[in-house]
């Protein structure tokens, strides 16, 4: 039977009791699937003849109305070899798992069709999270299409203008905060612990996790059953790291793939508790005062699931490691320049720890590795702009053109050399 658990004591929950954490010790909860009852589902279902998406898995989904589900087509992202950047590096085997071709252009999209499906099917009527960017317009945009109210709190002047373009004409009701996104956070838990009737779809919410677990399922499903040897993304309010996580386990588990990866984690040096807590040795994070750094969407101080990111990435022999703002629009530019792919700061910093790793000889050059990135280069048009080489401009008439392009001088050279042949 599926329920809800308490990853500290195991208290177990109805799984439609509506709660953000355990009522015992206060521990984040966890959904708990049987997997026999899947693996019977399995065996009799057409899964694997359907297009890689999330709901190609919704037999591992603990949604139970499949007529209700909040979709407009997410997952299914690509998982691009990259051997341009490999070979800079000197990695055999490196994979971009491009997150930014979801329907919102953020991973978040897997966590919110399952998130807005469960509000759907609890019957709630109004939707709200805290966001330093990308969840709030994911969840505008799946608030929108299942007809549900849309609150998004965001930390003012703080987030990435396509983002908050994109939370606007969806329609949500955009509160911009006077603080930061952990102010933030503590403020939606407080309201929608306070007031029911509206549901809080944070990565707190344990359903969020369920749809983003299925980047791990198709990661596998992608290298033909195959996990690979190191995952590395980004870490903010670490949920991510711990769906993917609990997918990869759960591919085990039901004998889909045979071994796990190594879970990288990467924070921006301003913003690096869980980084910290893993270096130390510590099984506690310090909460970091007023985080900062360029890299908007993971600028988090108190990331709520540090627990279960610790987890991961202790369970699965992996590492974490922070890099700077310059490390991560390095990164960001030469996955763009080499590889033709256009991601925000946050995502460019798995690839900018990967090759700090890699630099400084933590990681083997025949590993299969997978880098997630995150979101969509145009989420953060200004950083893009700031980060690459001026526009040039000419009168609109050929010589012009020509001699900007360097083109009269070579046709002239080349006129030369025939008549002196
Ligand atoms: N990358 C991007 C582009 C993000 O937007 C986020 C989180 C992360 C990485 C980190 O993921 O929080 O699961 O560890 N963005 C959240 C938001 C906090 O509000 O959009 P995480």
């Amino acid at each position: 039977m599926i329920h809800q658990a308490c990853i500290s004591c195991g208290e177990k929950y109805n799984a439609d009791e509506i709660l953000y954490s355990c009522k015992r010790c206060g521990d984040l909860l966890e959904i708990k699937c049987d997997y026999d009852i899947i693996k019977a589902k399995l065996e009799k279902s057409d899964w694997q003849s359907i297009p890689l998406s999330v709901w190609r898995y919704k037999d591992f989904i603990p949604i139970r109305d499949h007529l209700k589900i909040v979709s407009l087509n997410e997952g299914g992202t690509g998982l691009h070899l990259c051997p341009r950047l490999g070979n800079l590096l000197g990695v055999r085997h490196l994979y971009v798992k491009n997150e930014g071709e979801n329907p919102t252009g953020s991973f978040k999209d897997r966590g919110m069709t399952v998130g807005t499906t469960k509000a759907v099917e609890l019957n709630m009527k109004t939707v709200i999270c805290a966001s330093t960017g990308n969840t709030s317009a994911s969840l505008a945009a799946y608030a929108a299409r299942a007809g549900l109210q849309c609150i998004v709190l965001v930390p003012s002047g703080k987030i990435a203008y396509g983002k908050l373009a994109q939370a606007m004409v969806y329609g949500g009701k955009v509160v911009q905060i006077r603080g930061d996104f952990d102010q933030a956070l503590k403020m939606v838990l407080e309201l929608s612990e306070k007031h029911k009737e509206v549901y809080l779809l944070n990565s707190i919410n344990p359903y969020r996790l369920e749809g983003q677990k299925s980047l791990a399922y198709e990661i596998c499903d992608q290298l033909n059953r195959e996990a690979p040897d190191r995952v590395v993304l980004p870490v903010g309010n670490a949920g991510n790291i711990s769906a993917i996580w609990k997918g990869f386990n759960e591919f085990r588990k039901l004998g889909l793939t045979a071994k796990l990866p190594k879970m990288t984690g990467i924070q921006a040096e301003g913003a690096a508790p869980i980084v910290k807590a893993i270096k130390n040795g510590s099984n506690e994070i310090v909460p970091i005062d007023q985080p900062e750094t360029i890299a908007t969407a993971i600028r988090i101080g108190a990331p709520v699931s540090w627990k279960k990111a610790l987890r991961a990435i202790r369970g699965s022999k992996g590492t974490a490691e922070t890099v700077t703002d310059e490390e991560i629009l390095e990164a960001q530019k030469m996955l763009a320049k080499y590889e033709g792919l256009f991601v925000e700061p946050a995502s460019a910093s798995s690839f900018a720890g990967l090759k700090k790793l890699f630099e400084s000889g933590k990681i083997d050059k025949d590993e299969v590795i997978v880098c997630v990135t995150t979101g969509h280069g145009l989420k953060d048009p200004d950083i893009a702009i700031k980060i690459s080489e001026e526009p040039f401009e000419v009168e609109a008439e050929m010589e012009s053109l020509e001699k900007l392009l360097g083109f009269s001088k070579l046709i002239t050279a080349t006129l030369v050399s025939r008549c002196l042949r």
